[in-house]
């Protein structure tokens, strides 16, 4: 099994005692998660999801995946958050950094998303560009009442109905959602649509590997049972407490950070197909860790190109901050840097050289220099991009946060300040219900 490898070095010295300390502590938080016994306990499904995700399942996801690759140019997955970064992450990270502009290809739609945003030109614009086009819908919302998914599905749902046909529309639709309740349940119901259900004990921010990311990602052509497969061996892997356990490491080494008064962690990448899954890993530790006024705050980069916008600061600027980088050991392609005869540019010294040996110089290069700027440095190697290694880095982010967010004494798997801009926007919206909530707020805009 080629592993993901977490290489700790130079970050380690920078804490050397506090990461001592913590040893027993993220032995005990790991224990906690394991047998279900922490806060927010309810919501521990994906601690095992990978080794108990049924190939009944699979399979079943892979049918509706082929019907929609068959009648659809275009997939549009409407929903936000954990309902939306998952599949976003997955699927750029696989995809062609051009595969916008070739085009749907036969039986590989191109899988487009709405409803993680309240644009008005994108939904417009998304709309012109559907018109007339064979598409189809997944829509995702484990709460089903989520306001940016249900107005975006509300004028795709309308399109299609007009363009296809209520029957065909149907069929065209697939809802993924809570099993019995939610606005998105009973429309599904009531409209006969195809439904996936997201376990109860899943919250959204954990749930790609459910159907919430594995229907998206199978239409966009990728093999959902490997992506599940990397991660039931990382399950395997970070099971048990031990020092050598990397979810159990890095966790115990970000509060060792964060004691000594590194409060942001930078996710640096340098491949730009990873710049969705830092998205998705801010989503991840952002809503599970900060709360109760605590929480490292999670930020990130794509390197080198922020190197030219962010460099300075991450050298030389406050030195509250860590870096965590993911490094792909193996890019999927071999391209080379030509020889010039007149030599202008002056880069004749690479010529010959693989691009990637020029990239993993200036990895290199940054993380010696970040090292001596006093931010220590934590990476992430893995392998390839595929299915499988990136199984097992959601999978490894996944249980490291959960280690971490119980290390910090929070519960990491509720997210009750999300509600507050829910509160006043449907105030501010009049919204039946929130009649007492509108008064309040209009008098303090007064
Ligand atoms: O992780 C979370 O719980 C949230 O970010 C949700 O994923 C997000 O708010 C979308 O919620 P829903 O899937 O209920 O529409």
């Amino acid at each position: 099994m080629k592993t993901l490898n977490l290489d700790i070095t130079h970050a380690q010295y920078f804490v050397e005692k506090e990461y001592e300390s913590l040893l027993a502590k993220s032995a005990e938080a790991l224990e906690t998660l394991n047998n279900g016994t922490g806060a927010g306990a309810d919501f521990l499904g994906w601690n095992t999801l990978p080794s108990s995700t049924s190939d009944e399942l699979l399979g079943r996801i892979e049918k509706t995946a082929e019907r929609l690759q068959e009648n659809c140019d275009y997939v549009v997955c409407v929903g936000i958050g954990g309902s939306y970064l998952g599949a976003k992450a997955v699927i750029s990270a696989l995809s062609d950094n051009f595969a916008d502009f070739y085009g749907p290809q036969p039986k590989r739609p191109k899988v487009l998303f709405a409803g993680q945003n309240i644009g008005e030109e994108y939904l417009a614009e998304l709309q012109k560009l559907l018109k007339g086009k064979r598409f189809g819908i997944i829509v995702i919302s484990k709460s089903g009442t989520t306001t940016e998914p249900a107005i975006a599905f509300r004028l795709l749902k309308d399109q299609l109905v007009a363009e296809a046909g209520e029957e065909k529309a149907k069929n065209l639709i697939v809802a993924v959602t809570d099993e019995k309740k939610g606005a998105l349940r009973t429309m599904a119901d009531q409209e006969g649509y195809e439904t996936y259900v997201i376990p109860d004990n899943v919250g959204g921010r954990f749930s790609v590997l459910t159907p919430v990311g594995l229907l998206p990602i199978a239409v966009a052509g990728f093999d959902i049972k490997k992506l599940i497969s990397g991660a039931a061996d990382m399950e395997r892997t970070t099971k048990h407490a031990s020092p050598e356990n990397p979810a159990q490491e890095y966790a115990r080494l970000r509060n060792a950070l964060y004691q000594s008064g590194k409060k942001t962690e930078i996710l640096a990448n340098f491949n730009p197909k990873l710049h969705y899954l830092a998205e998705w890993w801010k989503q991840l530790f952002g809503e599970s860790e900060g709360k109760d006024g605590k929480g490292i705050f999670p930020a990130s980069v794509d390197l080198t190109t922020d190197l030219h916008s962010m460099g300075q600061w991450i050298q030389d600027g406050e030195r509250t901050i860590f870096e965590t980088v993911i490094s792909v050991k193996e890019p999927s392609i071999t391209h080379r840097i030509p020889e010039d005869a007149a030599n202008l540019d002056g880069i004749n010294y690479l010529a010959g050289k693989r691009i990637d040996e020029v990239n993993k110089m200036a990895e290199l290069g940054t993380m010696l220099a970040h090292v001596e700027g006093g931010v220590p440095n934590i990476r992430i190697e893995l392998h390839a991009l595929d299915e499988y290694t990136l199984g097992q880095v959601i999978y490894f982010f996944e249980k490291a946060c959960g280690i971490s967010g119980y290390m910090l004494g929070v519960n990491p798997f509720d997210q009750p300040g999300v509600e507050a801009y829910k509160k006043n926007m449907f105030a501010l919206l009049e919204k039946p219900g929130y009649e007492k909530e509108t008064a309040a707020i209009k008098s303090k805009l007064k």
